[in-house]
């Protein structure tokens, strides 16, 4: 005997069809318009086109060879002093850009290469004068705040919850051979809804964990394919059921 006791697509009456067909559409285009989001805001973060694991990893962490300070001295400022002190600059942001070590070193290393053209009369230029004036251009880059993501994570935490609630509700009356594989892919976009949001925090600690933010989006894209496709399938175009189906 069937314990199933939910009707199939092909048992409802039309409007309940029509009105399962209307969500399925417009949570589709959502979806859809969500990941070309994702991509607006993350691609290319990195210095390289597209999106990669190192956008992610950016965009949550944020990078350490990032400041405006490195940059320059990678690039157009190099030529404004010694390789040496170049490395040491370049090292002291990197650990952090103590004030104790300004005081010390970089700050005299700056006014003897720097302030020549870098200073308060200059309105066009940061002005190391100041530690305060480096600082606006060695600011390490920290990723989205936690603020942000608790902003985020809330939004998402809901929103997510009643999409896959809204999906897997017309889900459930499509016919599965096994039963428990139609629970798994119910069930599992909410697992993944709490590791993607676990893993944009844990990305702060390790930048690997942004692949578990890529993997738990990918298995979350995926179930919903197959909901949506699965369900407007059998909906309106297979017409022949198997014998145990109800
Ligand atoms: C001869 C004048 C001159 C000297 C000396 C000089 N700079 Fe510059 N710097 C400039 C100019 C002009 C620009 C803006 C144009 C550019 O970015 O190429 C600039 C831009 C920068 C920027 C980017 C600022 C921004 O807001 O994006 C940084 C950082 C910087 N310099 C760091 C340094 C450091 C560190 C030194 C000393 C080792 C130094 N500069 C020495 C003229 C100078």
């Amino acid at each position: 005997m069937s314990k199933r006791n939910l009707v199939h697509f092909s048992h409802l009456n039309l409007t309940s069809k029509m009105l399962y067909t209307g969500v399925l559409c417009v949570l589709g285009a959502g979806y859809l318009a969500a990941m070309v989001y994702v991509y607006l805001s993350h691609a290319g973060r990195d210095g390289k086109e597209g999106l990669s694991a190192k956008d992610i990893a950016i965009a949550y962490a944020g990078s350490s060879s990032g400041t405006k300070l490195e940059s320059a001295l990678m690039g157009p400022m190099s030529r404004m002093l010694q390789p040496e002190e170049n490395i040491q600059i370049v090292d002291w942001v990197r650990k952090g850009a103590s004030k104790d070590e300004f005081d010390a070193k970089i700050g005299p290393l700056m006014a003897n290469r720097c302030v020549v053209c870098h200073n308060d009369r200059n309105p066009h230029l940061p002005s190391f004068e100041s530690f305060d004036g480096v600082m606006k251009v060695a600011e390490k880059d920290t990723g989205a705040s936690v603020p942000t993501l608790v902003r985020v994570s809330h939004i998402h935490l809901f929103g997510l919850t009643f999409i896959f609630l809204s999906i897997g509700l017309v889900f459930r009356h499509a016919y599965f051979r096994r039963e428990w594989l139609q629970g798994v892919i119910v069930i599992t976009p909410f697992f993944c809804i709490i590791a993607d949001i676990a893993s944009w925090y844990l990305t702060k600690l390790n930048v690997e964990f942004a692949w578990i933010v890529i993997g738990s989006g990918g298995l979350m894209g995926t179930c919903f394919s197959i909901m949506f496709f699965v369900s407007i399938w059998q909906l309106w175009i297979s017409r022949d059921l198997p014998a145990d189906a109800v």
